[in-house]
């Protein structure tokens, strides 16, 4: 066994002041780990300066300091090493202290050989899987535009992003009107707010209206306000929103969905800067700089007449298309790592990441509802994980088993063989995930033998996600 090789499988320093325990121990893990071994503490201490230790198994009765005081030290040494304390049969109060000075689990002596060979494998899995979840992180660090964290709020490097990220510095200090474009969720709302942002108004006031969200009948005097009298109801002047934007942005959400009266309106006000309010006998000077945005194809609507093509015209003055999720999925790491820091903080929860195989199926999926529908996943996951690292099965299902809801919603005539072996597939990888990938015990819960789950996991391709080459399937 080459040391690399070593090194992979993980490493168990085995401290215990009997050389024949030590040696029985290292006999069971022989062949999936590399064995070091201490008869102290102190020794202990000197072969994790100069060894990388993934489990350190800690005898408590030896002579000199015992386990449940040399624990602090390694945890001091390095926090993430999986600590696993063997105590006495009756001596619980001992292992409860020690789970509270941050072993992992506690064995009792004497050892069973399956305890130790399942518990071993567990703390392995459990760094592995903890190094995963660093890795990403550190891959996520580095910086890039505004130290990595995108820019004004918005996540993401694609060059797509990049370009409309310089797009909007170049634009916001000008008073043009801008109109955003792109799929439900891409963040049309986000680019609004960063121009305003990065403009000159930025202190004035960020006046949003949803077209779409008002009723017909009172678009108007939301928009250009009413005088006292103007209709049944008027009873007092109302400010519309373009004055209350006065001097700041005004973002017109869906205006596709104006009416075609209104759309005249809006137009005069865009050219000459000037409305009526609703009831009013003449007209005022307002200064709002209009960002508007649409998730409709405005160009079609144009030509199917209900979009008049001048105001078309003088709205798209300069266009941001913002692209679906499903275009850059290479920034799907950096957003699930933001909403995942955001939700655990916003929920009080202690969530720090995702397991490999639940990242690997957030890239692949594809995101009708962009980054909206990512950003709700992920809020749903953070408040159901079980522990510190989001897993498949914390995510819904619409994501996790994309195939079944795809195939299903669009062909129930799905022959009842494949749909089986979809949904077999799907089951069997999610309870791999739930034991963190420790085939043994998955084989248990499913009630077939190891080698038929090996067997059908190289038959659909699949290798362990935390382990590259898939060695630790074939345990
Ligand atoms: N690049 C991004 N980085 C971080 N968060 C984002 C990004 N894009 C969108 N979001 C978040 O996703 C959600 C939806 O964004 P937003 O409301 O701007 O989308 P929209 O395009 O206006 O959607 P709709 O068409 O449905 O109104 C918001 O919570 C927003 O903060
Ligand atoms: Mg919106």
């Amino acid at each position: 066994m080459t040391d690399t090789t070593a090194t992979r499988r993980g490493t168990v320093l085995v401290v215990d002041d009997e050389a024949g325990v030590r040696a029985s121990i290292r006999a069971i893990l022989d062949g999936t780990c590399e064995v070091l071994e201490a008869p102290s503490g102190t020794a202990a201490l000197e072969l994790l300066r100069a060894n990388d230790v993934d489990v350190v198994m800690l005898d408590q009765r030896m002579p000199g300091e015992a386990g449940i005081d040399i624990l602090p030290k390694v945890k001091a040494h390095d926090e993430s090493i999986v600590v696993v304390l063997a105590t006495a049969v009756h001596d619980v109060r001992t292992a409860v202290e020690a789970l509270r000075r941050g072993a992992y689990d506690y064995l009792t002596k004497p050892f069973d050989v399956d305890d130790i060979f399942g518990l071993v494998q567990r703390a392995l899995e459990k760094r592995a899987l903890e190094d995963e979840v660093i890795r990403l992180r550190s891959a996520l660090a580095p910086a890039g535009l505004h130290s990595g964290q995108g820019f004004e709020g918005m996540i993401g490097r694609h060059s797509d992003m990049v370009r409309i990220y310089q797009l909007i510095t170049q634009i916001a200090p000008t008073p043009t009107t801008v109109l955003i474009t792109g799929e439900s969720g891409t963040g049309k709302e986000l680019v609004a707010r960063a121009i305003h942002n990065e403009s000159g108004r930025r202190t004035q006031p960020f006046v949003a209206v949803n077209v779409a969200a008002l009723p017909e009948t009172l678009i108007e005097s939301e928009l250009f306000g009413h005088e006292k009298g103007a209709f049944t109801g008027a009873h007092a002047r109302k400010l519309g929103k373009f004055e209350l934007a006065h001097g700041g942005t005004l973002f017109l959400d869906e205006i596709g969905s104006l009416r075609l009266d209104l759309q005249a309106k809006l137009l005069r006000a865009l050219q000459q800067r000037e409305i009526e309010r609703v009831g009013g006998v003449r007209p005022l000077t307002v200064d709002a700089r209009v960002v508007a945005a649409t998730n409709i194809n405005l160009r079609q609507a144009v030509r199917e007449k209900t979009f008049r093509e001048d105001l078309f015209y003088r709205l798209n003055v300069v266009p941001i298309t913002l692209p679906p999720l499903r275009e850059r999925r290479d920034d799907i790491p950096t957003l699930v790592e933001h909403f995942v820091r955001k939700v655990a903080r916003e929920c009080h929860r202690d969530v720090r990441g995702v397991s490999a195989g639940a990242l690997d199926v957030l890239v692949r999926y594809d995101w009708p509802g962009n980054v909206r529908e990512l950003e709700n996943a992920i809020h749903r996951a953070v408040v159901l994980a079980g522990g510190p690292v989001i897993q498949l099965q914390d995510l819904p299902l619409d994501v996790a088993l994309p195939e079944t809801r795809s195939r299903l919603a669009e062909d129930t005539g799905l022959p009842l063989r494949e749909a089986c072996d979809q949904f077999e597939r799907q089951y069997v990888l999610r309870v791999l995930e739930r034991v963190g990938w420790n085939v043994s015990r998955a084989a248990r819960m499913l009630g077939v033998h190891r080698n038929t789950v090996l067997a059908k996991l190289s038959g659909w391709g699949v290798r362990r996600p935390a382990d590259p080459e898939g060695r630790s399937v074939s345990l």
